[in-house]
């Protein structure tokens, strides 16, 4: 019964396919990366943020800044002890798991740092920038340990080779190089130069790459052989800007600005999928480590999911962990999920604190911008406005930009007045005493 209901739900606010999504970023999502275990997602931003989710529920564990610009890139640390991040403010940053803050930043590049890398053993990270070279970095005192020079344009994929012994960078000058790490010797062009390449993923035994290029066309070299391309069948002619090789070893994904993924499986390179294509560019990809579900980073701040089984796109797991212990049987699924849009930044209950958005503990009745302890903008600051029911919908009605001019907070709206009625009654009763 109370699936039936949650079914008529759902069909009525016509919402049903869109609770696969990761919503939290206030701008286009760059980068992203998978733990190992497949139990969290790093995804980073155009809104200076980095945000760890969980993917066991989908829910936002923390929104990280440590970023003075856009950040385009993220690689975990082995064993899941944090992650390195890469931004436009042409520095890397290193993460630990839980922390607020990087433990530190490793300056040097003279342009945007385009992506990262971490060596297997997690002693070295790699960057590639645009200032047209790639970087070595000693993880253990966060000091640079070399510069590789012999792109002749900017260097926007990295990757390292799964014994750690190379590694593989690529460019808009077409070239696919190969380094040896302990010395930074140049090994060989895998390509001498062509269509610039916008992304690179090496086979996870490391005898292979594919390179996403600017020309709309996927392909797959052989590294260590002077052997022809394995080209893949050719998409729309349209900018590729990433592409992800899944640990199974036989499935590649490649997305573009025309914002549909192409997945193909191995050997014989047929395309199993093409997924998505509405929305915008997808910027960014990534495989859960049981290759069985390709995650997405979009144009339009979302980050959504395809099971790769089906080729559809995914409903987000049920929550294990609700924010607060309030959906009653027969409660409010759709408000419940809507609220995932916020809980990256909000929490609900009196010991949830402050995130990157005041506590909404009670923000019912609550005049704006008075949550103690919490830096608001001047704009929330010097407002008049009252938060209730009707308020808080105009504010998603109209948007933070239009209602609250000056906002630290992203703009995002929900136009479906249904959806918007679900959760400020969520919120209501989430946030008022029991
Ligand atoms: C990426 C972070 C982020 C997300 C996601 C987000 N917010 Fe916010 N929110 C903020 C920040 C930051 C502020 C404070 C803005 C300021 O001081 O200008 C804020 C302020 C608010 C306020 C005013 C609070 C007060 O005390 O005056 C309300 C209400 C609010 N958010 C509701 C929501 C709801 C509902 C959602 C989901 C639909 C949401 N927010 C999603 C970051 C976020």
């Amino acid at each position: 019964m109370r699936s039936l209901m949650v079914g008529l739900l759902a069909a009525a606010l016509g919402a049903g396919a869109a609770w696969g999504e990761f919503v939290g970023h206030g701008g286009p999502v760059k980068g992203l990366a998978v733990s190992a275990d497949g139990a969290e997602m790093v995804s980073t931003s155009f809104d200076y943020s980095t945000i760890r989710w969980s993917l066991r529920d989908g829910s936002a564990l923390s929104v990280l800044y440590g970023h003075d610009a856009a950040v385009n890139a993220v690689a975990w640390l082995p064993g899941g002890k944090g992650f390195v991040t890469g931004s436009d403010d042409g520095s890397l940053a290193i993460w630990t798991a839980g922390a607020e803050k990087p433990s530190a930043r490793l300056n040097g590049h003279a342009g945007r740092v385009s992506a990262v890398a971490v060596s297997p053993d997690g002693k070295l990270a790699a960057s590639a920038a645009w200032d047209r070279t790639v970087r070595l970095w000693d993880l253990t005192t966060g000091k640079p340990l070399r510069t590789l020079e012999g792109h002749k344009d900017n260097v926007n994929a990295v990757a390292f080779t799964p014994d750690g012994a190379t590694l593989a960078s690529a460019g808009y000058d077409g070239a696919l190089k190969l380094w040896r790490v302990a010395d930074g010797t140049p090994l060989r062009d895998v390509v001498p130069g062509g269509a610039p390449i916008n992304g690179l993923a090496l086979s996870p035994d490391g005898t292979r790459a594919a390179t996403a290029g600017a020309d709309g066309k996927v392909r797959v070299w052989e590294l260590g052989a002077e052997k022809p391309a394995l080209p893949l069948a050719t998409l729309a002619p349209v900018p590729l800007l990433s592409v992800a090789w899944g640990a199974d070893g036989r499935t590649i994904a490649a997305a573009g600005i025309d914002g549909a993924a192409t997945v193909w499986r191995l050997p014989d390179a047929a395309v199993l999928y093409r997924l998505g294509g509405d929305r915008g560019p997808i910027w960014s990809l990534a495989f859960t480590p049981d290759s069985r579900t390709l995650l997405a980073g979009g144009n339009d701040r979302m980050i959504r999911q395809w099971s790769l089984e089906t080729g559809r796109e995914l409903d987000a797991p049920t929550p294990v962990r609700t924010v607060a212990a309030d959906v009653q049987p027969g409660g409010d699924p759709v408000g419940e999920r809507l609220w995932k849009r916020c809980s990256a930044c909000h929490t609900l209950t009196p010991d949830g604190g402050h995130r990157a958005g005041p506590t909404l503990y009670g923000v019912m009745g609550r005049k704006i911008g008075t949550a103690p302890g919490y830096p608001y903008s001047d704009a929330l600051k010097n407002g008049s406005i009252v938060w209730d029911e009707a308020t808080i919908s105009d504010l998603f009605d109209r948007g933070p930009d239009k209602v609250t001019p000056g906002t630290k907070m992203p703009v995002q709206t929900i136009p479906n007045a249904q959806e918007r009625a679900a959760l400020v009654a969520y919120i209501r009763r989430a946030t008022s005493a029991p």
